[in-house]
């Protein structure tokens, strides 16, 4: 194997090029159908996308939006969150969370999280003020958050729960999907997600048909029929196309899940995990590896090391929500959250994704050791 890491390759982060390239036909036909339907917007493929993906999560609907952001926007707005309201989420997250409980007017109450880079329950119940109407923990990396906890204390206090599950399709907690557990959830079908879509798309998930119903008029202009509208809203409505590809993606992605975390156990085996933190998969948790993350100190010189050596990561995420410029007017200060603080220096997220083989895998870990021998 070491053999190997001495011949240079190039590892990408993520290889969208060669997914089209694997399912030309496939998409190419749905592109085809699209534009010789002539219904670009609430096509029939859009309500079978729903159909499919609410049996995929195991729940009775699924509401089909224009982003993962939209998801959380409609998701916070169908439950009455706005101005005046305190919604607790962590500062470890992508924008978006905390954006969309800004954007309703809502105010976020920021929670440390655990080394599993997720939401610490242990330190929820402190948060929870006479504003507060919902949590919105984070399943971050593809991992679903330790929920039981979480779901017990939004009953003890009446709250709602919102998944932001939007990098955790596929995920299960105690053997039930992400997006199955608050009274709404979020999905991204953003291209960088497991299941994504040729351009930006999200979806919903609830058990709650008024809540359907609304947030299927939320998505599009408040219209409850062609010429009245039920409230204002504008439009966040999933484009027919993206709905196609989702449909043709959405029965490989068990497979695609696979791969990853085939690609995940190639990771903890060979890693020197002696300088290298991996969160582990506890037995209740099946994680949909999304992102494979590690913590490492002097992780800016390793990745600069990789970059060297044609091996593209990432850092998700480099500057935590609650110290970024516009967070100042929310009075949280540097020290606030020591994890995610530790993790926002530390972590460094490896190229994953299903088109690498085991050999590219194993490539990048030896290289990740030689760099840590020579230290
Ligand atoms: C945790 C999380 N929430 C929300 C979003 C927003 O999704 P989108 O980019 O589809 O708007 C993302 C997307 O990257 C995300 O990772």
């Amino acid at each position: 194997m070491l053999e190997k890491a001495n011949k240079i390759r190039t590892i990408n982060y993520i290889n969208l090029k060669e997914q089209y390239l694997e399912e030309k036909i496939e998409i190419d036909e749905c592109i085809h159908r699209v534009f010789s339907s002539g219904n670009f917007v609430a096509a029939s493929g859009v309500l079978a996308f729903e159909d499919e993906i609410a049996a995929h999560c195991g729940v009775k609907y699924a509401i089909a939006v224009s982003s993962g952001t939209a998801a959380l926007v409609l998701s916070l707005i169908s439950l009455n969150i706005g101005p005046g309201d305190e919604v607790i989420t962590p500062p470890n997250s992508h924008f978006a969370s905390t954006g969309a409980i800004i954007h309703v007017g809502a105010t976020p109450v920021f929670v440390d999280v655990t080394n599993d880079q997720n939401i610490d329950p242990s330190l929820i119940e402190r948060a929870i003020t006479q504003k507060t109407k919902a949590i919105m923990p984070v399943h971050l990396c593809g991992r679903v958050c330790d929920l039981d906890p979480i779901l017990e204390l939004a009953k003890k206090h009446n709250l709602h729960i919102i998944e932001d599950a939007a990098q955790a399709i596929g995920a299960t907690y105690h053997g039930k999907m992400a997006g199955s557990f608050g009274l709404v959830n979020a999905f991204s079908a953003h291209p960088l997600k497991i299941l994504n879509a040729g351009g930006d798309a999200g979806y919903i998930t609830t058990n709650d048909e008024s809540l359907a119903i609304r947030i299927k008029r939320l998505r599009n202009l408040g219209l409850a029929s062609r010429n009245k509208i039920s409230e204002w809203s504008d439009v966040s409505r999933m484009d027919a196309i993206q709905a196609e590809v989702l449909r043709v993606r959405l029965p490989k992605l068990a497979e695609n899940i696979n791969r990853r975390r085939a690609h995940a156990k190639i990771y903890e085996e060979i890693l020197d995990r002696d300088h290298i933190w991996i969160a582990p998969e506890r037995d209740y948790e099946f994680n949909a590896y999304h992102t494979f993350a590690i913590m490492i100190e002097k992780r800016d010189e390793l990745q600069d090391y990789l970059t060297k050596q044609n091996i593209t990561t990432y850092i998700h995420y480099p500057i935590p929500i609650h110290l970024q410029a516009p967070a100042a007017t929310l009075g949280y200060k540097r020290g606030d959250f020591p994890k995610t603080e530790y993790q926002a220096n530390t972590v460094l997220s490896l190229p994953i994704h299903q088109q690498l083989s085991p050999g590219d895998i194993a490539y990048v870990a030896e290289h990740i050791n030689k760099w840590i021998n020579r230290n």
